[in-house]
């Protein structure tokens, strides 16, 4: 299926964006971006590397990679992967981690190779952390860079974990989650006390690194955090405004996330 814009907006003077009719819609042309330049990569002999989200936003567009490599043969031999938080603590095998997200949604069902994956680290000791975080960001400077970084949006406005308030020049470090943040996800979890207090998330500083920038949102409930991240000025209250300091970022949302728009 061809994916279908309802309206573009390429030249607002804060963050282009572009509305679809449906989150499906939406996520397919995301993919199909995804797709051409892994492609376009894979003729010159290159590595793509793809900064990627967890959460309910990108599920469909996993979706869709998933049926291209099954069904029309995309592969992901040359795709290097950067997930951008886990909680913390966390163990990778716990069905809550964003390691097991990343299995079930995507990397168990293509073919990209065990190595090139990179999800942060939710066992490493506290004392560790700043060192680990640095690392992970000089990791994927030694990988050339993210060519597209994928995003979601919290209520809050948050981009990966960082809650507001967070600096624009921050690398990967350890962070405390917002309440709004535990309770928004505490649907993957018996009880919002099992939420963790903590993850390790890449920073600002590291995502306006990215080449491109594409941050997904659909539904109504994300519709003010869009609004000012597009429309109003910039402000570390509200992360996702940071992106407007990035030439090559776009939003891709839906009818319902661009109501106030
Ligand atoms: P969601 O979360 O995709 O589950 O809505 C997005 C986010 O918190 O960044």
């Amino acid at each position: 299926m061809m994916a279908r814009t309802l309206n573009t907006n390429l030249i607002s003077n804060k963050i282009p964006y572009e509305i679809y009719e449906s989150s499906k819609q939406g996520a397919i042309a995301v993919a199909q971006m995804i797709a051409t330049l892994i492609k376009e990569k894979q003729r010159v002999g290159e590595n793509c590397v793809l900064g990627l989200a967890t959460g309910s936003t990108p599920e469909p567009m996993y979706a869709e990679l998933i049926r291209m490599h099954k069904e029309e043969g995309l592969s992901f031999k040359n795709v290097i992967t950067f997930n951008l938080d886990e909680y913390y603590p966390m163990k990778p095998e716990s069905s809550q981690s964003y390691h097991y997200f990343m299995e079930k949604q995507l990397f168990a069902h293509v073919d990209i190779k065990e190595e090139n994956v990179h999800v942060p680290d939710g066992t490493i000791q506290e004392n560790d952390i700043k060192e680990y975080g640095a690392s992970y960001d000089k990791q994927i400077a030694d990988a050339g860079g993210i060519d597209i970084q994928i995003l979601g949006i919290g209520n809050n406005g948050h981009i990966g974990f960082n809650e507001p308030g967070a600096s624009r020049y921050s690398g990967t470090r350890l962070i405390t989650l917002d309440e709004n943040t535990r309770e928004a996800n505490a649907r993957n979890f018996s009880h919002l006390e099992e939420v963790p207090y903590r993850a390790i998330t890449m920073g600002i500083g590291s995502i306006l690194k990215s080449k491109k920038i594409m941050l997904l949102a659909w539904g109504d409930k994300k519709a003010d955090a869009v609004q000012k991240s597009i429309l109003e000025e910039a402000t570390e209250s509200v992360p996702a405004s940071l992106l407007q300091a990035h030439n090559n970022c776009v939003f891709i949302i839906d009818t319902a996330a661009s109501r106030l728009l």
